[in-house]
């Protein structure tokens, strides 16, 4: 099962299961980035990332469906200081805006493949002509690996799939391969996963 209960009952059992360190493929990005810029940090979890686009200056939105993990991220960044927009919601069925988003952050969320299509609808709307996403996800080659990631093969990403749910979009980084994680409890070792920035379009 998974689903915001599930999710809740994770993050009561484990907290900090992916650490309070923002991801660091995420954090490789800081370059592009610029204060004032309005991003949204989607299925935020305990809110490691939107509070570290906040700490670049950044007006974050963060989302998740999970009031445990969103509750966490508001006190996350009562204690480091920064606002933080955190917004208990199913991405799939949120009322996502038009043109609101300088930046996506879509970090280890991963959806069965028609939620995985709305979310990527949802995100085109509302990222502005010329906004980014940097996304990083587990990929097939996880499977049986300890260093995280979902066990339903459906959930996991490719190259492929990231081509086909932002097709139009341009490609400044999109990668398969290995990487180590060291992120928080969850997420430890050799990790199969697919990187991506991508741009929209500007018209
Ligand atoms: C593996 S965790 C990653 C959390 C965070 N991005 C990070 O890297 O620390 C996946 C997150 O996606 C959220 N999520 C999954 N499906 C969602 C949905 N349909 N709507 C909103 N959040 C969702 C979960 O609640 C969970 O917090």
């Amino acid at each position: 099962m998974s689903d915001s209960n599930a999710w809740n009952a994770r993050y009561g059992e484990t907290p900090g299961m992916f650490g309070e360190a923002a991801n660091e493929f995420l954090m490789e990005q800081a370059h592009r980035l610029r204060p004032g810029m309005a991003a949204l940090a989607l299925g935020d979890g305990e809110g490691r990332n939107g509070v570290w686009l906040a700490g670049q200056g950044l007006d974050v939105t963060a989302l998740d469906w999970s009031a445990t993990g969103m509750a966490r991220a508001a006190a996350l960044a009562a204690a480091r200081g920064v606002a933080l927009r955190a917004v208990v919601a199913d991405a799939t069925i949120w009322d996502w805006p038009l043109g609101q988003f300088d930046l996506v952050a879509w970090i280890f969320v991963h959806l069965p493949p028609a939620d995985r299509a709305a979310v990527s609808a949802g995100l085109r709307h509302a990222l502005k002509p010329g906004g980014l996403l940097v996304l990083e996800c587990f990929s097939p080659a996880q499977e049986g690996r300890r260093s995280g990631g979902p066990r339903m093969a459906e959930l996991l990403f490719t190259r492929a799939i990231v081509e086909q749910e932002f097709a139009g979009f341009e490609v400044l980084v999109l990668l398969e391969g290995a990487v180590r994680l060291d992120e928080g409890p969850k997420h430890q070792g050799l990790a199969e996963v697919v990187r991506a920035v991508l741009r929209k379009p500007a018209i």
